[in-house]
């Protein structure tokens, strides 16, 4: 039994089967896990999915962490509500990404996914139920599991109950593309928490503009996750991430670095990114064979055609821009496509540049942990699609996510400023970056649930 409870679909660990069939255990980062040690793990449970088939054996061989429970949802269920629900309808409505002239189409397959969207969300909804104490407080997290807190205030009325959407939230006129018993759930389902948080005032004002009148009796706040500066430094001085320096120095010479990570994620703008990158080479013969595009593009979500179909594009293009202007002694885009975080605060700690120009999402850390560990100071050029661009727009170059030829242009301001306006810009994108590292953004809100 515990106190404070945590639930999302990706826990902070997973397993592996290796070939002789035992269980190797990854353990994850990101806000949350650092949030969450901000408490003791005696009083506290996260409740998560077992994704893959590594987990699911961990859950039947009982193997697991304290303080972690796994939940083995039939695994078709999983299927239809993961990538069926959450990440090809919520997903894409909260970030605007449909193809309208072909999507989306809301028909009898759509109601069977969304039943099992509703049975996944139930599962946790009861798992949190027999393990909350009296009174407890819960922390619900995401889009997958918009559903659970009505589900559980219906079991569990004594709870105090947080939702956090860590994506953007659809604009109303966008959202009411669902059926509208559909959207009266998934709306009924968020507004059955006491408090609901967000990134960004943005999205906390979709999400009310949605709600209307029917948001009475809920709190809707803004807490935007920030970086640890202490943490982040420390994690990039290791000798895995100097190792990796090293590498990337010699590939890059003298040149001048543009980087940018992302998982391969329609949201995050890449292709547009590269384009931008083929016209500043264009307008501006002068960087040629004077700067490297460092383009971290790891896969994810390759279960869904269009992301598959997303990766390969981004390889053919970064390949054509090599074509084009590549020389013998200069690869001008480098692509890498391994989720290697060592390799990325590498590319952090080298980046003259950073490029973020999503289209659309929620936080985007990538953006606030580059001038933390870029060691020159780095000019940002962010996007107003980032949620991170409510508090780094001061000090960033602000590019439309649409707009090539601005973001051209920007790259090319941003690879000719002087150092110490970089540097004073570093200075004031890190101090703004960590402004509400993860621990304290977990507390303030498990405070304000509890006040
Ligand atoms: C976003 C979502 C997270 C999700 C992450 C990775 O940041 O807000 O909930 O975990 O993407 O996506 P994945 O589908 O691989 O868990």
């Amino acid at each position: 039994m515990a106190s404070v409870l945590v639930a999302s679909n990706r826990g902070p660990v997973s397993y592996v089967l290796d070939e002789e069939g035992s269980l190797d255990t990854r353990r994850g980062g990101g806000g949350l896990v650092s949030g969450l040690s901000a408490i003791s793990s005696k009083d506290s449970v996260w409740v998560c999915a077992a994704l893959g088939a590594g987990d699911r054996e961990a859950v039947r061989r009982g193997v697991g962490e304290p303080g972690v429970r796994m939940l083995d949802i039939d695994p078709d269920t999983y299927a239809d509500a993961y990538n069926g629900i959450a990440n090809s309808v919520l997903w894409f409505l909260h970030h605007h990404l449909y193809d309208v002239p072909r999507e989306p189409v809301f028909d009898a397959e759509f109601r069977r996914r969304w039943e099992a969207y509703r049975r996944y969300n139930r599962a946790f909804a009861e798992a949190l139920a027999a393990e909350a104490d009296d009174g407890a407080a819960v922390l619900v997290q995401d889009y997958h599991l918009a559903l659970v807190p009505g589900q559980l205030r219906e079991l569990r009325p004594d709870l105090r109950i947080a939702h956090f959407t860590h994506t953007p939230w659809a604009s109303p006129e966008y959202l009411r593309m669902l059926p509208d018993d559909i959207r009266e759930e998934l709306l009924r389902g968020m507004l059955g928490a006491d408090q609901l948080g967000f990134h960004t005032e943005e999205w906390a004002a979709a999400f009310r503009g949605c709600a209307g009148a029917d948001v009475e009796g809920t709190r809707v706040e803004v807490y935007p996750l920030g970086v640890d500066a202490d943490e982040l430094r420390a994690l990039a001085h290791r000798p895995a991430v100097d190792e990796w320096l090293a590498r990337l120095r010699e590939e890059v010479g003298d040149r001048k670095t543009i980087v940018r990570v992302d998982r391969t994620e329609l949201s995050k703008n890449i292709l547009r990114g590269m384009l931008a990158y083929r016209e500043l080479l264009t307008a501006h013969p002068e960087w040629r064979d004077r700067v490297v595009h460092l383009a971290s593009a790891y896969p994810s979500r390759q279960d869904l055609e269009s992301y598959r179909a997303y990766t390969a594009a981004v390889a053919t293009l970064a390949d054509e821009i090599n074509t084009e202007f590549g020389t013998p002694d200069w690869q001008p885009v480098l692509v890498s496509v391994q989720d290697d975080f060592p390799r990325s605060l590498a590319a952090y700690r080298l980046a003259d540049v950073a490029l973020v120009n999503p289209v659309r999402d929620g936080m985007n850390l990538v953006a606030k942990e580059i001038p933390v560990v870029s060691e020159a100071g780095c000019a940002l050029v962010l996007s107003t699609g980032a949620g991170a661009h409510e508090e780094l727009k001061e000090d960033a170059l602000t590019v439309n996510p649409f707009d090539v030829t601005e973001t051209a242009e920007a790259l090319h301001r941003a690879l000719s400023m002087p150092p110490t306006e970089r540097t004073d810009r570093t200075k004031r994108l890190a101090a703004a970056a960590t402004s509400l590292p993860p621990q304290r953004w977990f507390l303030n809100q498990l405070e304000a649930l509890r006040a």
